[in-house]
Order: structure tokens, then sequence, then C-alpha cells
């Protein structure tokens, strides 16, 4: 029998080189040797309040870009989290495990009362619990996924064990994050701080999709200072994010050319950044020619949607029905 894996995404518009080789290239390798189940996570973004026809257009787009990174529908389950009823209901279960206290904790909950105090609902409080069904209704062990999702997945394993130490079973498994690499990736941001993400502004995010000349010029403005003055210095956090994208997408022996000329205070960084932009470009042009591919094939797409919730149903379906047993709910 295969592991399973899963992992998913919230479907909030275009996805960027962060989320592709922070977490979605790990599921890409994993779906060769993983029983792996990969969704569009549609109730998740429902805390927002996407006005419904965006919410329709973006569980597209994102399902276009994940299939043009990689993604394969013969070889893992692809599917939207709504087309699952039993996600909702576990959820309304998993709830009785998760204490006030400590979601109020949790950083990522904190970081939204900071950015749209106007909107703390209870959907954002229990963010984690939601997620932790996503997981736990496949029995899924390992969930490859950013640095920034690891905490989610630790309360996870805390739902898991209330619910098997309140009940008595060994039922559910205790997930754990995933990555081929040592540590889980944090791809940096091209304004000089921090990981790349859609809330910092387009400027300093590489899209999928972007065309080459839209690439060329985000890269090109990417901050850098004014040169080393002492041979081998220290990288200051902005230079570094250059040549840690550089190492994402540029051959080694391009990386450590640059290397030595910082080394050496020779670096000219408009040499750099235009060899950057140019291997990104080479390293996206692939997957933007298959979003255009596929953007034009929605049979295609509605096929694949309903082809994974069916399957991804029958796994669901099964955990529900054996919950229920469990804790002594019966259809009447
Ligand atoms: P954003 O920060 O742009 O809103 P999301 O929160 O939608 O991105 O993240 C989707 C997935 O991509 C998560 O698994 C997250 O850990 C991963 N991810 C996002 N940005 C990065 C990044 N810069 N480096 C590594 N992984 C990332
Ligand atoms: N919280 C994740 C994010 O923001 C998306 C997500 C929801 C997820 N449920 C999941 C990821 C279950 C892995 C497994 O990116």
């Amino acid at each position: 029998m295969r592991e399973i894996t899963v992992s998913g995404v919230r479907p909030t518009g275009k996805q960027h080189l962060g989320n592709y080789l922070g977490a979605v290239v790990n599921f890409v390798r994993m779906q060769e040797e993983y029983n792996g189940f990969f969704f569009i996570a549609d109730l998740h973004s429902l805390t927002t309040h996407p006005h419904p026809a965006d919410l329709q257009t973006n569980i597209r787009q994102t399902l276009i870009e994940y299939l043009a990174c990689g993604l394969d529908p013969d070889k893992c389950t692809l599917f939207a989290q709504s087309d699952l009823p039993q996600i909702s209901e576990l959820y309304l279960i998993f709830n009785m495990f998760a204490y006030d206290g400590e979601l109020h904790k949790v950083p990522t909950f904190k970081d939204k009362v900071r950015d749209q105090p106007d909107n703390v609902n209870a959907g954002l409080l229990t963010y984690p619990v939601l997620m932790a069904v996503d997981i736990v209704i496949h029995h899924a062990v390992k969930v490859p996924v950013g640095k920034d999702q690891m905490q989610h997945i630790e309360m996870a394993r805390n739902f898991v064990n209330r619910f098997n130490h309140l009940y008595k079973v060994d039922y559910f498994k205790e997930p754990f994050g995933f990555t081929y690499n040592d540590k889980p990736l944090s791809v940096p941001s091209l304004d000089g701080e921090g990981k790349m993400s859609k809330s910092k502004g387009e400027n300093s995010v590489i899209y999928l999709a972007d065309e080459p000349d839209v690439i060329r010029k985000k890269v090109m403005k990417a901050k850098t200072d004014s040169g080393p003055t002492t041979p081998n210095e220290d990288k200051p956090e902005m230079i570094q994010n250059i040549f840690d994208l550089m190492s994402l997408v540029s051959t080694s022996e391009t990386v450590s050319f640059f290397d030595e000329q910082y080394n050496k205070c020779a670096i000219r960084y408009g040499d750099m950044k235009k060899q950057l932009a140019e291997d990104m470009v080479t390293f996206l042009t692939p997957v933007r020619e298959r979003i255009k591919e596929l953007s034009a094939d929605q049979a295609y797409l509605n096929k694949v949607l309903r082809d994974g919730g069916e399957k991804a149903r029958i796994s669901a379906g099964k955990t529900i029905s054996e919950v229920r047993e469990i804790i002594g709910l019966k259809s009447h």
C-alpha cells in the first residue's frame, strides 16, 4: 500500500514562484510514489468573502496553474475541497477538540487580526481545524507545505491525539510536514526582505504566468546596495536573497561565478540581475506555455475536478462513517 499525502492551496488568484518551489514542487515529485490528494481549498478562501464570480475564476486559474507545474490527474487525485461535504461534517466534529485559547495564539490568526481588523470572523479562528480535517480525512501522514504552515500541522497532531484519547481508539494518524529539501524552503522576495508573498505587492512577486518582459522588469527593479568594499564580506539579506533566487533557477556555475565576483568586490549587480532574469524566464517558460494551453480547454478542467471529486469522496466517505460509528452517531 502506498503512503498517503495531502496538500492544498487557497484559490487566491495567480500563483507565484514561492508557492511553486516552496510547496507544490514537493507534491509533484511525491505523486510518483505516494497516493496523493491535492485540492483547491475553496472553503478556506471564504474567510475573505470573495465575490462568487471571482471565486469561480480563481478556482479554475489555480487548477490550471498547478496542472501546468506538473500535477497529473492520472497520478494523483485532484479536487475542489467543497466537493467533499464530508469535510464540513468532520470540521464540525473536530471543532469540539479545538480550544479557544490555543486558536487565539496561532501566529497566522494574529497576523490576520492585524491585517484585516474589520473581518475577524470565526472561520479565521478555526482555520487550523479545517486544515487538520483536510489532512486526516484521507489519513495522510506526510503533508508537503512551506515553512509557514508547520504550526498548523502541529495543531492537527494535537486534535488527532485528543480524538484518539477521548474515544480510546488508535484511529487517526499524526500528520507531519514534508519536504525533499533538508529544511522547508522559503523563496525570497524581490523587495529585499523576507519571503515572496502576494501580500507584499506586485513588484516583489514573480507570478508563474508573468510574461518574459514583466519578469525582466521586476528582477531589474530588485533592491541591491552599493556593493561590498572588503573581500569576502558577509552578504546583507537583500543581496543574499538575489543569490538564493539565483540558486533556484540558474546553474551552479552561474551562481559560483557571481559569488566569486562578490568576494573579489568586483560584482556588477546589473549584470547579475540580467542573468537572473534570463534564467527565470527560461525556467518559467514551459509553465507559462502550458498555462496558456490549458486555459483553452474548459471541458478538460471540468473533467479533472469531477473525476477527482468522485475519487476523493470515496476516501472521505469511508472516514466519516467510521468516525460516526466511533463517536456514537448513527443514521436513523
Ligand atoms: P502567499 O504568502 O503568497 O499568500 P499562500 O499563503 O497562498 O502564499 O501559500 C500557499 C503555499 O505556498 C503554502 O504551502 C506556503 O507555505 C507556500 N509558500 C508561499 N510563499 C512561499 C515562499 N516564499 N517560499 C516557500 N513557500 C511558500
Ligand atoms: N493553509 C494552506 C495555505 O495557506 C492551504 C491548506 C489548506 C492546506 N488545507 C491544507 C495545505 C491541508 C496542506 C494540507 O497555503
